[in-house]
C-alpha cells in the first residue's frame, strides 16, 4: 500500500484525462511541481502539446497522450501501448462536455445525450477499465472522477435542465460509490473518490465563475496526495476537501 506525503511524489504516476485544459491542467501542474510523472491526456493534440511543454519547461516530467476517452478500444489500446500509463499510481478523470444549455429531458436529441454521457461517464469507465485493473492487482493506487454539483440528489442538483450533463455526472456519482465498494473501501489498497470543483473559470465555466482553476484542483490535489491510513475516508464525493452527500 502506498501512503503518500504531500510533498513527495518523486516515482510516482499520475494520468490525467482532461489534463490539458482547465481544471485537470491546474491539477496536472500542481501534481508535477510535487515531482510526479504526468500524463496528459486530451483529445485535441495542440492543447496537450502545450501543456506538456508548459510543464517541461518548468522542469517538471510530463508526457502528451492524444486520445478520445469516449473510444473504448481507442483508450484500451493507448494504455496498453504504454506500460507507464498501465501501471499509473494516480488516475484522475477530469475529461469532461457540459451540454447544450437548452438540453431539457424532453429537448434532447439522441446525438446529444450520447455526446455528453461518451465523454463524461463511458470515458470515466473506459479509463478506470484501461488503469484500475493494475491497481487492483497491486492493490495500491487511487482514482478521483471530477463530478458535479449539479449532478447531485440534493441542493443544485435539484433545479433540473442540462439533463445529459447532470446525468452523465449522477452516473459518475454511482460509478464512484460502486467501484469503491468493489474494492474494499480503501482496505484493500486502492482509494477511489469523486469531487465537485464548484463553479470555475475555464473554457467550461466562462470567464466569470468565481473560482480559479487552481482554487478548484485543490481538492483533487489533496485527494491525490493525502496519507493512506488504515482508517482512511473513501468512497465518497468531496467538495473543498469535506465530504458532501451525493
Ligand atoms: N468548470 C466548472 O465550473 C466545473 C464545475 C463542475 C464540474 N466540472 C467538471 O470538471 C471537469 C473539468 O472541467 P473544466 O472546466 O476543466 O473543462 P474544460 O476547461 O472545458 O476542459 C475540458 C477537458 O476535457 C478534455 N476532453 C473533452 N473531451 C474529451 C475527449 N473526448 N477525450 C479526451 N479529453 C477530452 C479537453 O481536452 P481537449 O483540450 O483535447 O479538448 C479538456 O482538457 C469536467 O469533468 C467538468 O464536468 C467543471
Amino acid at each position: 500500500m502506498t501512503n503518500l506525503a504531500p510533498t513527495d511524489l518523486t516515482d510516482q504516476v499520475v494520468v490525467i484525462s482532461g489534463g490539458s485544459r482547465g481544471i485537470g491542467r491546474a491539477a496536472a501542474q500542481a501534481l508535477a511541481a510535487l515531482g510526479a510523472t504526468v500524463a496528459i491526456v486530451g483529445q485535441n493534440p495542440e492543447n496537450v502539446a502545450q501543456t506538456v511543454a508548459e510543464s517541461v519547461a518548468n522542469d517538471c516530467d510530463a508526457l502528451g497522450v492524444v486520445c478520445d476517452v469516449s473510444d473504448p478500444d481507442q483508450v484500451a489500446r493507448t494504455i496498453a501501448a504504454n506500460p507507464v500509463l498501465a501501471n499509473a499510481d494516480i488516475l484522475i478523470n477530469s475529461a469532461g462536455v457540459m451540454s447544450d444549455r437548452t438540453a431539457k429531458t424532453l429537448r434532447t436529441t439522441p446525438d446529444e445525450w450520447q455526446r455528453v454521457m461518451g465523454i463524461n461517464l463511458d470515458g470515466t469507465f473506459n479509463m478506470i477499465s484501461a488503469i484500475g485493473p493494475a491497481m487492483q492487482a497491486r492493490r495500491s493506487g487511487r482514482i478521483i472522477n471530477l463530478s458535479a454539483c449539479l449532478g447531485r440528489f440534493t441542493g443544485p442538483g435539484l433545479a433540473g435542465g442540462l439533463a445529459p450533463y447532470r446525468i452523465s455526472k449522477a452516473a459518475v456519482n454511482a460509478l464512484t460509490k460502486n467501484l469503491a465498494a468493489e474494492l474494499g473501501n480503501g482496505s484493500r489498497g486502492v482509494l477511489v473518490d469523486a469531487m465537485c470543483p464548484n463553479h470555475t473559470r475555464t473554457d467550461m465555466g466562462g470567464p466569470d465563475a468565481p473560482r480559479s482553476a487552481e482554487e478548484a484542483a485543490d481538492t483533487i490535489v489533496w485527494l491525490a496526495t493525502r496519507e493512506h491510513t488504515a482508517d482512511i475516508e473513501t468512497g465518497y464525493l468531496w467538495e473543498d476537501r469535506q465530504i458532501v452527500p451525493w
